[in-house]
């Protein structure tokens, strides 16, 4: 855990967000748009498909179809300005200790700072020691690669193991999946999280020990999780190749901030690299955190990843905010969550690559944002982060499509799709790109009562056939998934949750709500291990639970 500030620290000063004039301004055109549907708006405006778009970094935004006004977003970029959000902006690039609950600065973006510029941090420039470190990993991804990293029995490295979980697995876990194309084939990844044992069982059954690299990483190298696979992974192996400790050393590497802990466990820090408490765990896929990534496309394109990374950065940093996509992001899910009370925010990437990306962005934007008090310590009196899911199209089409279309439910969709395939196949891209299209099409425009009654349907079923629309999505399209692209991708979606933190006035990078559980189950471990019945004082519900499951287990 970090350490704690004795006193609150200073903070950019900005009023309440409810006494803000754009919140208030927002708060009654919310009611006159309420009834405004998107057919309107753009018959109203022919031109607005082409207008309320945007190009940031190579990156391409359609948001016409947006419930919203010229007015609206005027609103909404001058909450932007009255949220400070610019020097809120430049406080994070500069290294200042933005995450005040843990006293620390937060510079991911430093992460991909191209060699030269300077991020000073207590007196330092961090750059350097990034580059310094993406230089090792680059030296052992090579030497792992070409085979010249011998195992234990002098076989080289075949499979590689990613032990870590949170921001530890969940970036690994989709850049790699992500980057399949550019991965080196006849390496085989396995990513274990799960402090069920079937993760681990399920991910080494096929794998020969002998040719099998584990990668522990954990920021803390702490974490329960990690630290239960990552022995049993020791266990597993040294089982495998004769109890022989010096077997380690070459079937172990670490990726962490804690040295300490790395030594303990019997890696030597000679196969460790670092990184630094001003890197999220959410936010560390870019940090050595990335060595799977690495090792499965290789060091030239990693950088190139670091690349995108960096120019949505500078885009979001500089670009004005009326053409700055993760401001516009951010802004549009504000709109829809706390005037329209959406609760949640669908992201439908429509590239097979990026099955878990979904899943990625779970973490980083509702770890970041699920807080329900202000930088002040106040109780927040409007809706924090909307809960994001999703899942590649098109297969969502054929499952919870019809609640997006005919539901209850206000559900905004991010659209994410490519000019280009990865694997063009016959018609395949056409038909998948036309998907895209029309689901946003029938989101937004829908189809009314006459329009059903036109086709032929007997009146009693028109009701069910009826397409309400006026449904929100944005389209983001991009050239083809290359590491450059996810890396702008993935800093789209972060500076988009920074700007939502801003706006909110709450912190973005702390995380103190997965505490409680985790310092329970510590307590809970030992009462299910006894051999003696203990005594428990918990709840009656958790006191049975744990009765019920030491007389079963
Ligand atoms: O779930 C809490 C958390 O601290 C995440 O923020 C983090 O990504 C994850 O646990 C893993 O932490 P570590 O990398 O220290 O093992």
């Amino acid at each position: 855990m970090a350490s704690v500030a004795k006193s609150r620290p200073k903070q950019i000063k900005v009023k309440p967000l409810a006494s803000l004039a754009a919140w208030k301004q927002l708060k009654s055109h919310a009611k006159e748009m309420a009834g405004v549907h998107l057919r309107d708006l753009f018959a109203d405006d022919p031109q607005r498909g082409e207008r309320l778009t945007a190009e940031g970094a190579g990156l391409f935004l359609d948001y016409s179809k947006n419930r919203v006004k010229d007015e609206t977003l005027r609103i909404l970029l001058a909450l932007a300005e009255e949220s400070k959000l610019r020097e809120h902006t430049e406080a994070m690039f500069s290294g200042e200790k933005i995450n005040i609950t843990e006293k620390r600065a937060v510079l991911h973006v430093a992460l991909r700072a191209p060699k030269g510029q300077s991020i000073v941090v207590d007196g330092e420039d961090v750059v350097p020691k990034v580059h310094e470190v993406l230089d090792r990993m680059a030296a052992f991804c090579d030497r792992v690669r070409s085979g010249e990293w011998k195992g234990f029995t002098d076989k080289p490295i075949k499979n590689v193991v990613n032990i870590g979980i949170g921001g530890s697995d969940l970036g690994p876990v989709m850049a790699y999946e992500a980057l399949k194309h550019y991965s080196k084939r006849d390496l085989t990844f396995r990513f274990v999280s799960n402090v069920d044992s079937t993760d681990f069982a399920e991910a080494v059954q096929d794998l020969d020990a002998e040719e099998t690299l584990f990668i522990v990483s954990s920021k803390t190298f702490t974490t329960l999780e990690t630290m239960t696979n990552a022995h049993t992974a020791r266990t597993w192996l040294l089982e495998k190749l004769g109890g022989h400790e010096s077997a380690i050393a070459k079937h172990f590497v670490a990726v962490s901030t804690n040295a300490a802990e790395v030594t303990k466990f019997g890696i030597d820090t000679a196969n460790m690299f670092g990184f630094w408490d001003w890197v999220g765990g959410r936010y560390s896929m870019d940090s050595a955190i990335g060595l799977s990534t690495m090792l499965a496309i290789g060091p030239e394109n990693y950088r190139a990843m670091l690349g995108g990374f960096h120019e949505m950065d500078e885009h979001f940093r500089t670009a004005p905010y009326e053409k700055n996509l993760p401001v516009l992001l951010a802004l549009l899910s504000i709109w829809y969550t706390d005037f329209f009370d959406a609760q949640t925010i669908a992201i439908l990437p429509y590239e097979q690559y990026l099955k878990r990306f979904p899943a990625y962005l779970q973490q980083l934007t509702m770890e970041s944002n699920g807080k329900h008090v202000t930088l002040k310590g106040a109780e927040v009196r409007y809706n924090t982060s909307p809960i994001y899911w999703g899942e590649p199209g098109t297969n969502g089409q054929h499952s919870f499509y019809q609640l997006i279309h005919q539901g209850t439910r206000l559900i905004p969709c991010d659209f994410i799709a490519f000019d280009k395939s990865l694997n063009p196949l016959g018609r395949h891209h056409d038909m998948l790109i036309a998907n895209v299209f029309a689901q946003a099409e029938a989101l937004a425009f829908g189809k009314t009562a006459e329009q059903v009654k036109a086709e032929g349907t007997a009146d009693w079923l028109v009701p069910h056939r009826v397409f309400e629309g006026n449904r929100p999505s944005n389209v983001i399209l991009a050239e083809k998934l290359t590491p450059v692209v996810l890396g702008k991708l993935v800093a789209l979606y972060e500076h988009c949750v920074f700007t939502q933190g801003v706006i909110w006035q709450i912190n973005s990078f702390d995380q103190w709500g997965v505490e409680l559980g985790k310092a329970l189950a510590q307590k809970i471990i030992p009462e299910l291990e006894n051999a003696a019945e203990p005594e428990l004082h918990h709840d009656s519900s958790t006191n049975h639970l744990i009765r019920l499951y030491r007389q079963k287990k």
